[in-house]
């Protein structure tokens, strides 16, 4: 049997599709209006009379509807208390306003003060308007910086799993991806709140919402883990679920204590659990993957070609570049700017670059591999490398770079090899700036 209350949330349903009637009609109220001052015989009285009731009727119906339906929602008190104050306020400002066309007289307070009722109104509108996005979408969701915060979810994964901390690095993401969307501070469903390590913990309605220690009787883990038709089933609306990676992630977290901080250096994962976040934190992945170029262009080729470099493609349809000068001419570097986004090979041996040519290497952001070797640079040159954040290998085997630059050669973060034999460096220095990940291959001249 339907109840009464049933029957209520089912209309309260139609308000997200309601109140656009209101935004529309308002909208072109005003407009309208506006127009008027210009051409007043275009629009009569009549028919701003009409469009004027027939939004005050949408936004007393909104209005209504919205009422039905946060008694079904569980939003925050203070967000759902504003936007519907001013919703009740828009309802009644533009039946005001409807009354003033409808009983339009020519004397001027009365159009001076209807010219501010219609200000107010609009105002309002978009204020209200805004107050329910918020509530719907999250408070933050029109504001830019999140896109960028989700663009760059994948790109801040860890680089090791050593320096990945459990809690931040894969279990708030988790819960921020998944279900912080219904579970947050303007739209707390079964009044549970997943933004934060303590509102994770303290749960919603039911209880606490994670045992540390225990994840059978955690409802947060026992909500995941559900059969998907199951009706307390985690997320709801046929929204994403948890891959098995992330709910095993959950269950270790809840396993070893749910900490606020858990750095997996000191909490080595075992064997299964390092598989799981190796393909989780996706480390296995070739970061060469992660270059989103077009193919450098037939002219951008024929520019290489013409000043001496050899260019080929390293896949038959990805945009990446291998690069090769072979001559002992030394050649003019800034062609390479053209294909900086493509260029991830460059080999540059022997042919008289000196240091003043490494600044044309200092924008090749995408490089992987760099081979500069037998040419006469030194340390000065290798200044310009530092900010080659994706370089995995440097070949400067030949050179005159000393121990001064190996500790600012094995801070770039992801050099994994470094060519170095017959350079004017002693094994004390490389043994001074060795790191795991990091393999120096040298032989002192
Ligand atoms: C589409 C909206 C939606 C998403 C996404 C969602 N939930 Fe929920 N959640 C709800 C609603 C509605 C309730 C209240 C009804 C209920 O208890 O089943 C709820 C209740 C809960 C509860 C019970 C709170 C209590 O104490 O009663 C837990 C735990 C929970 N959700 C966890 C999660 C987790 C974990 C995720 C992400 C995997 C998630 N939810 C994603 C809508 C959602």
């Amino acid at each position: 049997m339907l109840s009464m209350t049933d029957i209520y949330i089912y209309l309260g349903r139609f308000h997200p599709l309601l109140v656009h009637l209101p935004i529309g009609m308002i909208c072109g109220a005003v407009l309208l209006g506006i127009w008027k001052r210009f051409k007043p015989e275009a629009v009569s009285c009549q028919t701003l009379a009409l469009i004027w009731t027939t939004s005050a009727a949408s936004a007393i119906l909104s209005a209504l509807t919205g009422y039905l339906h946060a008694n079904g929602n569980d939003y925050t008190k203070e967000s759902l208390d504003i936007h519907k104050w001013s919703g009740i306020g828009l309802a009644v400002l533009s039946s005001v306003v409807a009354v003033f066309y409808l009983f339009e007289r020519s004397v001027l307070w009365m159009h001076r003060l209807r010219t501010i009722l219609v200000t107010s109104t609009f105002g309002l509108l978009i204020y209200t308007g805004h107050g329910g996005g918020s509530l719907t979408h999250g408070a933050e969701y029109l504001s830019i910086s999140t896109l960028t915060e989700e663009a760059s979810e994948t790109t801040s994964r860890p680089a090791s799993i050593d320096s990945a901390d459990l809690f931040t690095d894969a279990v708030m993401p988790i819960l921020q991806t998944k279900c912080s969307g219904c579970h947050n501070a303007s739209k707390k469903k079964g009044g549970l709140l997943l933004t934060d390590h303590a509102a994770i913990l303290r749960g919603g309605k039911t209880g606490v919402g994670v045992v540390p220690g225990d994840p059978t009787i955690s409802e947060l883990f026992r909500r995941v883990s559900l059969p998907s038709d199951h009706k307390e089933f985690m997320p709801t609306e046929g929204k994403a679920p948890l891959t098995e990676a992330q709910r095993d992630i959950l269950e270790w977290w809840i396993e070893k204590g749910a900490p606020a901080a858990m750095p997996l250096a000191k909490t080595p994962p075992d064997p299964r659990m390092r598989e799981v976040l190796t393909d989780y934190f996706q480390l296995n992945r070739d970061p060469m993957l992660d270059i989103k170029a077009e193919p450098a262009s037939e002219d951008d080729l024929e520019a290489l070609r013409a000043a001496g470099f050899q260019a080929r493609r390293i896949s038959a349809s990805g945009a990446w570049l291998d690069v090769t000068y072979a001559d002992s001419v030394k050649p003019d570097l800034s062609v390479l700017e053209r294909v900086h986004e493509q260029l991830v090979w460059l080999q540059l041996p022997n042919c008289r670059l000196t240091d003043e040519d490494m600044e044309e290497l200092s924008g090749l952001d995408n490089l992987f591999r760099l081979n500069l070797s037998q040419n006469p640079i030194g340390d000065d040159g290798m200044e310009q490398l530092k900010g080659l954040q994706r370089l995995e290998q440097l070949n400067i085997y030949g050179t005159q770079i000393t121990g001064k630059s190996l500790s600012l050669l094995s801070g770039l973060p992801s050099l994994k090899k470094l060519f170095v034999w017959e350079c004017p460096i002693d094994s004390a220095s490389v043994i001074a700036v060795s790191r795991p990940g990091l393999e120096i291959v040298h032989q002192s001249r």
